[in-house]
């Protein structure tokens, strides 16, 4: 049997939430409406952050509410406190994110607090999240280096990746979000992740800054992981991690998964259209904002 490797579909969040050009949602539900034919089985769709930090994702709702709901697909919202999650809910969300750093310096640029305080505000989040039958995702950011702070030590990673899954996050997505890790890096970091949690409650989730995530995906595919986060296009970053460029493209994971073997259920005719409608709605294609 062909084992299969999902990709989780980020450009409408990840890709567009860094964009200089505040993009209409009817462009945003456009998006996803084309990625929604493309066969992934969960798209991030939109956050619910505070607009002054975010201003491109303000829309969230909007976005929500109109676009075409595709049976078998989980939309998801990212989210960093319960304001963010009741609006979640009250979009329709299918599945929530919530974030973590590994490294404190991100932790204050992206959510204005400590790691530690961070998870008390997310303990209600995830309460909330499992009372009301949402699926609950995890994030930890800077698992190998962080601007502000250098390198992540791995034990760091592994911390904050047990603290989530004690929340209820069903999987965690460790983010290499400035793309700086190395294959070796990489693998270092989940062995210490893997010393705490099953390969089946992790994904990938590696920005393509120094064109390294492919290699970087090859290693965790060969530690067990399962479960990759790209975006269509290569677009995005984030405001908070200068310098930062999009995650790895999902065309290139979807090709290099199936040279190797695996299925991703994915049509990438459609995915290739997908992808270029995203390129196309993007001022200046991975251009991180200035602020
Ligand atoms: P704060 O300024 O410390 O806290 O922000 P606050 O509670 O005082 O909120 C400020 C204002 O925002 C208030 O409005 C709140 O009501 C409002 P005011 O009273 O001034 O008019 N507000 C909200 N509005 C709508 N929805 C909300 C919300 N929360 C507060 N949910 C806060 C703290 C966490 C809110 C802020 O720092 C924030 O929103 N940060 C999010 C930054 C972000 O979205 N970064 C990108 C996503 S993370 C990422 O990309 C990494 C990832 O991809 C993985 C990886 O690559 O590593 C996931
Ligand atoms: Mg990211």
């Amino acid at each position: 049997m062909v084992d299969f490797v999902e990709i989780v579909e980020m450009a409408a969040r990840d890709g567009l939430q860094n964009e200089k050009r505040i993009i209409p949602a009817a462009e945003k539900v456009a998006l996803i409406d084309r990625l929604s034919a493309c066969g992934f089985r969960r798209i991030e769709a939109t956050s619910f952050v505070s607009p002054k930090w975010v201003p491109q994702l303000a829309d969230g709702a909007e976005v929500m509410a109109n676009i075409k709901r595709r049976p078998g697909v989980r939309y998801a919202a990212l989210v960093p406190n319960l304001k963010g999650y009741e609006a979640a809910r009250t979009a329709g969300a299918d599945e929530v994110a919530i974030f973590v750093s590994a490294s404190e310096g991100f932790s204050r640029a992206n959510i204005n607090c400590s790691i530690a305080e961070s998870l008390e505000r997310l303990k209600p989040v995830a309460e909330q999240a499992l009372a009301d039958g949402i699926a609950l995702r995890g994030y930890v950011s800077c698992v190998v280096a962080c601007p502000y702070d250098g390198p992540t030590p791995p034990g760091a990673v592994a911390d904050v990746a047990q603290r989530l899954l004690a929340l209820g996050c069903h999987e965690v997505s460790l983010g290499d979000t400035i793309g700086s890790g190395r294959p070796l890096e990489i693998a270092a970091m989940l062995s210490a992740v893997l010393a705490v949690a099953p390969p089946g409650q992790l994904a990938g989730h590696y920005h393509d800054t120094s064109g390294r995530a492919l290699d970087n995906i090859r290693v965790s595919l060969d530690m067990g992981l399962r479960v990759f986060d790209a975006s269509a296009g290569g677009l995005g970053g984030c405001p908070y991690a200068p310098g930062a460029k999009g995650n790895v493209d999902t065309r290139a994971v979807a090709a290099l998964l199936e040279d190797l073997g695996y299925s991703t259920g994915l049509d990438l005719l459609q995915l290739s259209e997908a992808a270029d409608f995203a390129r196309a709605l993007v001022a200046a294609p991975g251009e991180e904002q200035s602020r």
